[in-house]
């Protein structure tokens, strides 16, 4: 299942559009079933209505784990990394994770997790993290990971909107020289959590945490009381395999669904073509398990593919702003897939951090989360990988489950700031504000998919309707990815940012309508608006106007009364980088904000703010830009 040249990657890729149930029906023969499908593939775009592998049956961690045993059982599955680089590395070979995850999956059995039931993480960057997941899908259970830099409110309202049984979680974690008590969170979280019946307590930093009688256990007793023994459950294709929440641009994010059998097959294809992968080669992944580059590039595409996955619990800066490249030494990195938020902070340092690290076991670079500005690729391609490293620039998203169109590593071509190539059994379509199709090359428009791909979301969590009109309803029978998009000349695609009202923050996804309503939760603060802007080494800032009319003392204090509120709401995440006290917003008499105006302004450029004159006052766009100076 592996390209190995351009040719090859071309008839394929034709072979993918032509024949696509063919094409896919061949790939999923590289995995292993318990029972094989009927049908590969019956779709529409109108309900939606998706199904891949219809009628087949099997279990992701046998494809993870199991089937790796006889040959490569002692090989190792995941390299953990530890925050502090004076403790020591741990090694999980196929076998002992094989053997933990059994264990686990009968720790959640033995607190009443079955087939179907929906399981919060929420956990650091550990092994048990992994194994964790791992479990959930064992037994049939539903995982919900939830990044730690969320509030307790953001946990209960996912908890409460798919409705969660279990919660699996730790006494706290680090990150870099600071420690989050993650069980406290998950305490003020679950008072408002009334199905949530077990919560499982990893012990990681050994601080202080309250344990409740009935309802809270521990990991390290738990697993003392079962064996290692599980037989995996035998799943459906299109049985539930995790629910993921992302925001969108309405104020609740949404839990995207991915489905068994598609999405193990999309992510283990697009894993071991985009970064050509080899066997015995280290693999490593910078994201956090909490975002989907997590749970498709550090856990199940690796996993299925028998690679060697590098876990990291810290940040690229701590200790110092060598610990990447630390890393990559010491555990002889192969592959370095990272973030354009990570690679510019690290830029920023010079060339000191780089100083006698041995980077010569690099041989592929990738990037993900958001548009890498040609800056960034070159110090990228030439720092890091020496002129010889392809840098795949992956273009994804949380609802396409794994990579749809980036360079394949060695096989196709790279290009500066260029996702490049859609991958086979993708077919890109940029389509016009009313749906036409924009055919030929150097043009620029909405980017669609029109075809599905196995790794595809399903539904949205108890809300299908919302899936339809979120993604199949602004244009008739295609998918619609958010994003803006050019194909230039020689057929390259270049991703351009979202076009909705959806942020990219350090390639974090915000909705900027979720930041202002958690700005309007704070008292005294009768509106806000909420916008991205240019950020050197976030991507996008968040940039938010705020009518407070009777502050307390000083506006300063004021600001940071504000941030700790959207901290408490959402999370330390989505707190503004900027925040300007207005007198009113720029709205049309139809009582809309003119965002496209608020835009401008944020980003410094105020020479053509179009016609104002439809404006219900036009004279408050002269006194926020007024402000601004100030600010
Ligand atoms: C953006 C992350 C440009 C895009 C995997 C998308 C990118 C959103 C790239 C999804 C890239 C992701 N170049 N933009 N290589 N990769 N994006 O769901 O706007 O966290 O819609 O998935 O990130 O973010 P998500």
């Amino acid at each position: 299942m592996q390209i190995t040249s351009f040719k090859q990657y071309e008839e394929d890729y034709k072979k993918s559009v032509e024949n696509p149930e063919q094409f896919w029906g061949e790939v999923a023969q590289n995995f292993q079933w318990r029972k094989p499908w009927f049908k590969v593939l019956s779709w529409n775009f109108n309900e939606p209505n998706i199904k891949w592998f219809e009628g087949a049956k099997l279990n992701i961690t046998e494809n993870c784990l199991d089937r790796h045993l006889a040959t490569n059982g002692d090989k190792p599955a995941i390299v953990w990394e530890p925050n502090n680089p004076e403790e020591e590395s741990v090694t999980y070979t196929y076998k002992m994770l094989h053997e933990r995850v059994c264990r686990f999956a009968n720790v959640l059995k033995r607190n009443g997790a079955k087939k179907g039931d929906r399981i919060c993480i929420y956990m650091p960057m550990v092994p048990e993290l992994a194994i964790a997941v791992l479990a959930c899908a064992r037994i049939g259970a539903v995982h919900s990971v939830i990044f730690g830099g969320f509030s307790a409110k953001s946990i209960a309202d996912r908890i409460n909107d798919s409705q969660c049984k279990v919660v699996i979680t730790a006494d706290g974690s680090y990150r870099g020289n600071k420690q989050i008590p993650l069980k406290e969170v998950i305490d003020d979280a679950l008072i408002g959590c009334p199905t949530v019946e077990k919560c499982i307590v990893l012990t990681h930093i050994r601080t202080p945490v309250s344990m409740l009688k009935g309802r809270d256990v521990w990991w390290e007793d738990e697993v003392k009381h079962v064996n290692d023994i599980c037989e995996a459950e035998e799943m459906d294709a299109e049985d539930m395999l995790f629910i993921l929440y992302t925001s969108g641009s309405t104020g609740k994010p949404k839990g995207v669904v991915h489905t068994c059998g598609g999405y193990m097959v999309y992510a283990g294809y697009t894993f071991s073509n985009v970064f050509n992968y080899q066997p015995g080669e280290v693999y490593f992944c910078t994201a956090d398990i909490g975002w989907i580059t997590g749970h498709s590039y550090i856990i199940y595409g690796p996993l299925s593919q028998g690679a060697t996955s590098v876990l990291f619990e810290g940040i690229p800066t701590y200790p110092t702003p060598s610990r990447f490249w630390d890393i990559v030494e010491k555990h002889k990195v192969n592959t370095l897939y990272t973030a354009p938020t990570a690679i510019r902070s690290l830029m920023s340092y010079g060339e000191e951090p780089l100083k006698d690290k041995d980077l010569s076991s690099i041989r592929v670079l990738g990037s993900v989360g958001e548009p890498i500005n040609e800056e960034a690729w070159h110090w990228f391609d030439e720092k890091i990988g020496r002129g010889k490293a392809p840098i795949v620039d992956t273009w994804w998203q949380t609802e396409t489950g794994g990579i749809m169109i980036s360079p394949i590593a060695t096989v196709t071509p790279t290009k500066p700031s260029f996702a490049t190539l859609p991958l086979p059994g993708i077919q890109p379509i940029l389509v016009d504000e009313n749906g036409n199709e924009i055919e030929g090359n150097g043009v620029m428009g909405n980017l669609c998919i029109k075809f599905p791909w196995p790794g595809m979301l399903r539904t949205t969590y108890g809300d299908h309707e919302r899936c339809k009109q979120t993604y199949f309803s602004t244009y008739e029978n295609l998918y619609f990815t958010g994003d803006g998009c050019l194909r230039d000349e020689d057929g390259y695609y270049r991703i351009t940012g979202r076009v909705d009202d959806v942020l990219n923050v350090s390639g974090h996804r915000i909705g900027t309508a979720e930041v202002e309503n958690a700005i309007n939760m704070h008292a005294g603060v009768v509106e806000s608006a909420v916008v991205g802007y240019p950020h050197d080494v976030k991507g996008q800032g968040i940039y938010a106007f705020v009518i407070y009319p009777e502050m307390h003392g000083e506006a300063e204090l004021s600001k940071k009364d504000i941030l700790q509120t959207v901290t408490r709401v959402i999370g330390a995440i989505a707190k503004p980088d900027k925040i300007l006290f207005v007198s009113g917003l720029p709205k049309t008499r139809s009582g809309k904000i003119m965002r496209r105006i608020l835009r401008k302004i944020a980003e410094g450029d105020t020479s053509n703010l179009g016609d104002t004159s439809t404006l219900l006052d036009p004279g408050i766009v002269e006194e926020i830009i007024e402000a601004t100076k100030k600010l």
